[in-house]
Order: structure tokens, then sequence, then C-alpha cells
């Protein structure tokens, strides 16, 4: 899967001759899992039409700020279309948008969303030799650039002109392949080894019967997802779940008890750089397993259970370097005992859900959670979706590790 699946790409098309290629952009873009917005100037529909690439990215495209064959229109907002944006890239980029985007004119709808955009800006320019050499093309670079832009090359080769020199705009699977690597190479998690426990374990009692609980796993797969969209290399050991990962580059560990959870998280903890263990694992498993189904005698049947391992306590006695989380699910004195089960099984951070808040704990899609750190410290945070919480405790992590 692409980094750039389920980003929202804005497209600014500027007007060379090289708009004829953003319609292949936004075929790619899409094809990358990327939502396409596009916004052109007025002369670069003279390249290349909007229904194009309308058509191409399933969006309206917009090239004014209002929508003149329509008498009822309304203004286009390019705020909200900057905003909207996870990346702006503009491409082609003609040496007068380039040199409009430096000193900050703002006399269309590309440029109002250029000023107002938050997100990372790409360009990809495109001129004639002479052009692209001009020292003022230079100039407005090196403004661009200091101003945190980020330049995608043109490409040396023949020129619309006939000429033959630098300033080809980058062929658009070039661009694709510039963007993904750029976005790789900043994610803040690149490099690092993730190692997350998730849903719940199940104890077997006979062949057909098992002592398990409600864990449904969301909590530890979309913490999974989110560590991987951020560039972690993940391995998730999940117990029975019915869930499936959207993202292929988290490697699935299937277990069913607690032991074989522990045999796995010891196997892969060594190489970890920070563990999250997110499971409800079982505390007491049967003594004994029947090899043939128990049947049905007695008028009562005594069970005799015995403690599983305490993974998370386990992986706290022999932790060097790795960054160790745990959460915690109490009812009662919850920041107390929290901060006890912080402090036994030697973490870093706790994750503490109260069943007494609503939207917190199994089965749902919302958490309510407080994160707890090594100094002690509170941090509670509202009910928010499972995703979002994932989020936040990355977050918190990646402050943590990099301090
Ligand atoms: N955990 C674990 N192995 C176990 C039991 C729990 O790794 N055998 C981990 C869970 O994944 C969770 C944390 O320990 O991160 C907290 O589990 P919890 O059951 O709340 O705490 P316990 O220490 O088991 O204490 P108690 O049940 O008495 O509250």
């Amino acid at each position: 899967m692409s980094v750039l699946n389920g980003k929202n790409i804005l497209l600014g098309v500027t007007g060379g001759i090289a708009a004829y290629k953003a319609a292949f952009l936004v075929r790619l873009l899409v094809k990358k899992g990327a939502n396409v917005k596009v916004v052109m100037t007025a002369s670069a529909k003279e390249f290349v039409t909007p229904l194009t690439l309308s058509t191409l990215s399933k969006n309206e495209v917009f090239s004014s700020f209002t929508n003149e064959e329509n008498e009822n229109a309304q203004w286009n907002n390019h705020v909200e279309l900057a905003l909207w944006a996870d990346l702006f890239l503009i491409a082609p980029a003609t040496a007068n948008t380039l040199s409009k985007m430096a000193n900050g004119t703002s006399d269309n709808l590309l440029l109002a969303c250029y000023l107002s955009a938050k997100c990372p800006v790409y360009y990809a320019p495109a001129m004639d030799l002479d052009m692209y050499k001009h020292p003022t093309t230079a100039e407005a670079f090196e403004k661009l650039n200091s101003f945190g832009n980020i330049q995608i090359p043109a490409a040396f080769g023949e020129l619309a002109s006939g000429l033959v020199g630098q300033g080809r705009m980058a062929e658009p699977d070039e661009i694709v392949c510039f963007l993904e690597n750029d976005i790789l190479k900043k994610l803040p998690l690149r490099g690092k080894k993730f190692l997350i426990t998730a849903g719940p374990t199940y104890e077997a009692l006979d062949p057909v019967r098992f002592i398990g609980n409600h864990s449904s796993g969301k909590m530890g797969y979309a913490i999974a997802e989110a560590a991987a969209q951020l560039g972690a290399e993940v391995v998730l050991i999940s117990g029975p779940t019915a869930l499936k990962l959207e993202n292929d580059f988290v490697k699935m560990i299937r277990v069913t008890s607690a032991e074989e959870m522990y045999r796995a998280a010891h196997e892969y903890f060594d190489k970890s750089d920070v563990a999250i263990l997110s499971a409800a694992v079982a505390d007491y498993r049967p003594l004994e397993v029947a090899s043939e189904k128990i049947k049905k005698k007695e008028k009562d049947l005594t069970l005799q259970l015995t403690k599983t391992k305490d993974i998370l306590a386990s992986l706290g006695g022999i932790k060097k370097n790795q960054f160790l989380v745990g959460f915690a699910l109490e009812t009662e004195n919850e920041e107390e005992n929290a901060k006890l089960k912080l402090k036994k099984k030697n973490l870093d951070l706790i994750v503490l859900n109260s069943l007494r808040d609503k939207g917190a704990g199994f089965q749902t899609d919302t958490n309510k959670i407080t994160l707890i750190g090594k100094d002690n410290k509170t941090i509670p945070f509202p009910v928010k979706p499972k995703k979002e919480v994932a989020k936040d405790i990355l977050e918190y992590i990646i402050e943590q590790t990099n301090a």
C-alpha cells in the first residue's frame, strides 16, 4: 500500500504545455488511493480541460473564486480547499506562477490556495531552458525553498520549443515516486520497530471449550495501523479476533492462548524499540486441559485454574532500552492502581481506561484514556474514536523517545 493511500491531495495545474500530463498525474494519484481535487489557472484550461481532470479525479475542478456559469453560485472557498489538503502539489508550475508564489501575489484561486495552505507544498517546475536558467527563476526557487516548499527538479531533455536542456517537468510517475519517497523519509517513526499485542486470549478447557473475554482487539489494531502509517515496522501479536488489517506493512502473528502470546512477545521483544501491550490476556487458565470433550455428568463442575504468565511484567523485567507501554482497565481507585502497575511492571507509560467512563472499554469504537508517564504526570483525554486515541498514544511516545 502506498503512503499516498487515503491522503487528500490538492493538485494545482498552471498554464504550460506540460499541463496535459496533469491528466496522467491525477490518474496515478487516484490509483495510489489518494483523494484528488484539482485547482487550475485560467491559462491551464487552454492545455487540458477541466472535464478531463474532474472525470479522472471524480471531483469538481476549481479555477475561479466563483462559478461563472451558475447564477446562484457560491464562492469557491480557497481556505477550505487548502485546509482540506494533506499535500498541495503544483504541477506543472510555470515561471509566472512560481514568481507570484515567491512574492505573495494572489490574483487567482490557485495562488490564494497556496497562500492559505498549511500542508507541505511540492512544485514541479516546467519551462523552457532559458527561462529555467534566468536569475529571477533561480531567485524564485531559492525563495520558495527557503519558505519550506519542496522542489521536484525539472528533467533534462527536449523541450516544446525544440531546444534541449533542463526545464521539462518531471514525468508523472517520477513525481509520484518523489512524493512517496519524500513522505516516507520524513515519517516520525521511520526505522523504529514496534511490538504490539491485541485482542483476547482463549484458554482451552477441552478440545471444544475455552475461557475467554470480550476484547475486540480494536484498540491494538488501531495502534498497529497508526504506527505503520507513521513509518514504524510493526509486529502485531493478536489473539483471536474478527478484525482484518488494512495495512500490509504490519506483520501479523496470530496466537490463541496466553502462553503462545508470551512466547511470541519474547521472540520479538529483544529487537523492538517500543512495545505496546494492549491485549486482554487471561489472568488464569484451566490447570488441566481435558483431552476429550468434558461430558455433562455431575450437577456441579469445579474447574481448577492457575495463573498465566504476566507478559507485560516479564518484559518489564528484562527491558533494556525499549519503551514499554501497558494498559490498565480499572473500576475503582483508577489513577492510584494504574500508577502502582506502572511502577511494579517497570513501564514507561500506562494507558488507563476506566470502566466507569461512558464510551470506554471493550467492543466499542471509542475510548477514553488517561496517559500516565514515568514522571507520574497524568494526561486525560476526552472520548474519541479508537483511531484518534491511537494517534494520541503514539504522539506521546514520539515526544518521549525523541526527547
Ligand atoms: N497483561 C499481560 N499479561 C497478562 C496479564 C496482563 O501482558 N497475563 C498486560 C495487559 O496486556 C495490559 C496490562 O497487563 O497491558 C494490564 O493488565 P490488567 O489485567 O489490567 O492488570 P493485572 O496486572 O493483570 O492486574 P489486575 O487484573 O489485578 O488488575
